[in-house]
């Protein structure tokens, strides 16, 4: 059965498209256009296992199919790496009327629509999403980038692409590790927007994490919708879209800190959104029983609850100071008032966050 989701955005609307094993099936076929030049961006782990069935598949059915294979790895998402996509096209001869296809995790989805978008001044792009976090999040709503090394996505576009085919079989071949990440992302839908959903995250974890099939269609189904609405409401983040940043901000100076080398995307924002939640406790927006409750819910999914214990307090200070939601320098956060609901919140002093880290250490 393949489930579609609009994401509406004018004349820059597309579908999310929802099933599994859609790759083996006909109608995989109908979402490419025979007199396009397509061309999958892919890494060398992907290359090896599916990337080469996917062009088979493809070339059998008479369409034109390149392929550019990278590192894989957060710490590839460089200009550099952009550099060598670009001269790869080049050397291909690919013009304005050829196609990326990002066909990975996030960090592929994220360098390849940044292509797409400067490449002869912007070609389209298809998103096919392997891992859970880029399924449930990174593929839709066109946020492109790399990443700086003063910085997370601090180099990037918003260029949406044209359709996104979500396959679940692919969450049968990610490590189990990867998986959990993934389930970073989902929890995170939940705190922000959505109660009932975080109480059947709650009740349906083990069904969750043993990939049973049905529970896998519902949950990320319903991230996608939450994602589409989002996106369709605030593309460009001037307010809502934010929310989606819930616990990014102490997580991109943990995942900055450490060199995008000791913790996943999604096992950072665990910890990020962990920090996060307790900052509201401090302030007094979120009581402690829900706090606990938070974070019991991240211990459900095999997450990462405790900030690395080489990085001071004043190490976040450095990286979140950088951080794009800021406005006149002051620092602003994503904070939870409750389950099911986030605020902005400007100008949090920083002693209050030196306070959080500190006591972080002590007691979680
Ligand atoms: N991953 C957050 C966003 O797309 O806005």
């Amino acid at each position: 059965m393949i489930k579609k989701i609009l994401v509406p955005l004018k004349d820059k609307s597309y579908s999310i498209i929802i099933g599994f094993k859609i790759f083996n099936k006909k109608n995989f076929f109908s979402f490419f256009n025979i007199k396009k030049k397509y061309i999958l961006i892919t890494n060398n782990t992907l290359l090896k296992l599916w990337s080469n069935k996917i062009i088979q598949i493809l070339k059998k059915e008479g369409i034109k199919i390149d392929v550019i294979s990278i590192s894989d790895g957060e710490i590839y998402k460089s200009i550099k790496t952009v550099d060598y996509i670009i001269k790869e096209l080049l050397k291909k001869n690919h013009g304005r009327d050829s196609v990326l296809i990002a066909f990975g995790g996030g960090v592929i989805g994220d360098i390849t629509g940044f292509v797409a978008s400067i490449y002869q001044r912007g070609i389209d792009f298809i998103q096919i999403p392997t891992t859970l976090l880029s399924q449930v999040d990174a593929s839709i709503g066109g946020k492109t980038g790399v990443n700086h090394f003063l910085g997370k996505n601090m180099i990037g576009t918003f260029w949406q692409p044209k359709i996104v085919i979500i396959d679940l079989f692919f969450l049968f071949t990610l490590s189990k590790r990867e998986l959990f990440s993934g389930f970073s992302e989902v929890i995170k839908y939940s705190i922000s927007f959505d109660k009932k959903f975080f109480i059947w995250l709650e009740k349906k974890f083990l069904k969750l994490i043993n990939l049973e099939k049905k529970s896998l269609l519902y949950c990320v189904q319903k991230c996608c919708k939450i994602k589409a609405k989002v996106v369709s409401l605030d593309e460009k983040e001037k307010n809502l879209r934010s929310f989606l940043n819930f616990g990014h901000t102490y997580g991109h100076a943990i995942e900055s800190y450490t060199n995008y080398k000791k913790f996943l995307h999604g096992e950072a924002i665990s910890i990020g959104m962990i920090l996060a939640s307790k900052t509201s406790e401090v302030l007094g927006l979120l009581d402690t029983q829900k706090l606990k409750r938070i974070i019991s819910l991240f211990k459900k999914f095999h997450l990462p609850i405790s900030p690395p214990e080489n990085m001071s307090p004043n190490d976040y200070l450095i990286y979140m100071k950088r951080d794009k939601k800021n406005l006149l320098g002051q620092l602003r956060l994503i904070l939870p008032n409750r389950i099911g609901e986030v605020k902005i919140y400007d100008n949090i002093n920083e002693k209050i966050i030196l306070s959080v880290i500190k006591s972080s250490f002590l007691q979680i």
